[in-house]
């Protein structure tokens, strides 16, 4: 059996190290699934009615990631949702486990050379607006790696079309949306 897709269809959660490619990858397998795209940053820019980066100026990462776990926890549709997530959001304690208990998890990852490449255009990146973003990259990269490893399948960006990259994400999609069925239902049972 095929699992859902559509409105009623369990989350996607995309994550990973900015640049990696979490929003294109969401947007194109949002519409393979039929789901609705979310981008964690722009549905938080929103909210707040500014910017990320003149947040971050004014109030300081710690509020920015208040917003994010606001957002997780009730910003957000239960179903029928792939959201892509800033990078930073499940880094903080707790938040792997906010992110598994209410969808599937997927961590995108990409070489530190692609990371830069695609990122140096942005200014909705404060972490990486300084003077060695390079540096800063391979120190966060090693911050937060293992944390992106741990929580779930993953799929490595770097040098693949990303129409390829959407069409393998579907498939690990469908089969642990399968899997998150069956346990919810197990432990429902129990
Ligand atoms: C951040 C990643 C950004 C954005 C903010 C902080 C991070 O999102 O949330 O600049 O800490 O890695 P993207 O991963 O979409 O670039």
């Amino acid at each position: 059996m095929m699992s859902r897709t559509g409105a009623e269809a369990i989350n996607l959660y995309l994550i990973g190290f900015m640049g990696v490619g979490k929003s294109a990858v969401g947007r194109g397998v949002a519409r393979v699934l039929k789901m609705q795209f979310i981008d964690s940053d722009r549905a938080i820019e929103e909210t707040i009615g500014t910017s990320i980066r003149e947040y971050f100026e004014k109030e300081g990462e710690s509020a920015f990631r208040d917003r994010e776990r606001e957002f997780i926890e009730s910003g957000h549709p239960s179903h029928g949702c792939v959201v892509a997530c800033g990078g930073g959001l499940p880094i903080a304690s707790g938040m792997i486990e906010l992110l598994r208990a209410r969808g599937v998890v997927v961590s995108l990852f990409a070489g530190p050379e692609t990371i830069l490449e695609r990122t140096k255009h942005s200014d909705k990146r404060p972490l990486l607006n300084v003077p060695d973003p390079a540096g800063r990259v391979e120190e966060l990269l090693r911050e937060r790696e293992a944390i992106y490893m741990q929580a779930g399948p993953g799929i490595c960006t770097d040098n693949r079309a990303l129409q390829e990259v959407i069409l393998h994400l579907a498939r690990i999609y469908h089969r642990e949306a399968m899997r998150f069925s069956n346990s919810a239902a197990g432990s429902a049972e129990r």
